[in-house]
């Protein structure tokens, strides 16, 4: 019998991205000519920066000739990267994390999807809501979401901590047993931002909870202000209770090239059945050698030119880019008189939609009057009802053509 794994079926509609290019491809077919702007998935636009583009250029005539040529690597990565990524990322900010506690790999989305498979299924889980949808789909794929609710447009074995305007996008602890916890900051949707005082709220609870963090940092070179962390092992005693998740997606503009990576400390212990200790790093290292080839050589290689000094500054122009469009979004917004949060250490911008409308119903009303793609709120969780992202990664014209269009909406 093909038996088929039946929490697959308690997934709602389609992936969210899925399911907005599915409805602007329709849209594009009826109108044809119309000039669609996208500020919806946060694809970056700015092409890789020339310190990448040299790199990768290089490392594609080392595979040419006999002498140089790679075939597989190791499945964590190559020393060269994951050395640089330990120094510059982090033991250059004054945190101690070593090469062998770097896992490289293909992508964040793949990593925080994946890197539940190292947890029972009987944990409980956290999520904040609005929250990017990977974290519970995949956790509703292992079989540990419970059903989906509809009147409460929630799944029954999850702890949903709201992310909202009411309480100023900072969320509260928990008052049950949660055992894992996703955090994302900058925190993708609202773009919003935790302190260091409030982040180190949720390390000192994981810590008490024997419960593990999950914290995914893809956004942290967009991080602008002070004590704002850009990664949560500046918050002590993180190390013993959290793993992190970076890509050089949005901050490099690998969107296409693919690489990120993710911090195993090894610091970090969980627990079987009998309460025995086990080293998670080990473990996703069993898990990487076992289920990956590795990122290919010359994406590592242009990745490792992300640390030169021009690279560095390279990548920086064009963060500053990103930033100076959600600069823009927010500016119309405000003069278009809606609300609207985030967009300051984050490349995305958070609205309120104007005149009480639902997420979907600003979508199609934007799509179709003003020909801009965003994102439903409502497609990142309930509190996202209500509410609209932009992102600031297209090209700055486009960004302000489409705020032009937004400003003029009836
Ligand atoms: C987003 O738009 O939320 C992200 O680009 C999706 C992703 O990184 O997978």
């Amino acid at each position: 019998m093909r038996l088929i794994n039946e929490n697959y079926l308690e997934l709602q509609g389609s992936y969210l991205f899925s399911e907005i290019a599915k409805r602007v491809n329709r849209f594009k077919e009826e109108n044809p000519d119309a000039d669609i702007l996208r500020l919806g998935i946060g694809d970056v636009t700015r092409p890789l920066v020339p310190a990448v583009v040299e790199a990768i250029k290089k490392a594609v005539d080392d595979m040419a000739s006999a002498d140089t040529f790679r075939g597989y690597g190791p499945e964590q990565g190559y020393d060269f990267l994951r050395e640089k990524i330990a120094q510059h990322d982090y033991c250059e900010r004054g945190i101690a994390i070593t090469a062998d506690e770097v896992f490289v790999s293909d992508g964040a989305k793949c990593d925080t999807g994946n890197i539940q498979e190292l947890l029972g299924t009987e944990v409980h889980i956290a999520v904040t809501d609005p929250v990017y949808p990977v974290y519970v789909d995949t956790n509703v794929m292992a079989g540990r979401s419970g059903n989906f609710d509809p009147a409460e447009g929630r799944y029954t074995n999850i702890t949903y901590l709201g992310v909202t305007e009411e309480n100023g996008f900072v969320p509260e602890l928990p008052d049950e047993r949660v055992d894992v916890i996703y955090l994302c900051y900058p925190n993708n949707p609202t773009g919003t931002v935790l302190t260091k005082a409030e982040l180190a709220k949720w390390v000192d609870f994981a810590g008490k909870n024997n419960a593990l963090i999950l914290f995914d940092a893809a956004y942290e070179a967009y991080v602008t202000e002070p004590d704002i962390p850009r990664s949560i092992y500046e918050i002590e005693g993180a190390k013993e209770v959290a793993i992190e998740f970076r890509s050089f997606s949005k901050t490099a503009g690998f969107t296409g090239a693919r690489c990120a990576y993710t911090v195993v400390p090894k610091a970090l212990k969980g627990y079987d059945s009998d309460g025995n200790e086990h080293s998670l790093n080990a473990m996703w290292l069993r898990r990487h050698t076992t289920k990956f080839n590795g990122v290919p050589y010359y994406t590592q290689r242009g990745a490792e030119a992300c640390y030169t000094p021009e690279g560095k500054s390279q990548i920086q122009t064009d963060i500053d880019y990103y930033l100076g469009n959600a600069k823009i979004i927010l500016q119309g917004l405000k003069e278009a008189g809606i609300k609207a949060f985030g967009g300051v250490n984050s490349p995305y911008v958070w609205l309120k939609c104007p005149g009480q409308m639902k997420s979907w119903d600003f979508f199609d009303k934007l799509l179709k009057e003003a020909h801009v793609v965003g994102t439903p709120g409502a497609g990142f969780g309930r509190s996202g009802e209500g509410y609209f992202r932009l992102t600031g990664f297209n090209t700055k014209e486009n960004t302000m053509k489409a705020i032009e269009r937004l400003m003029k909406l009836k």
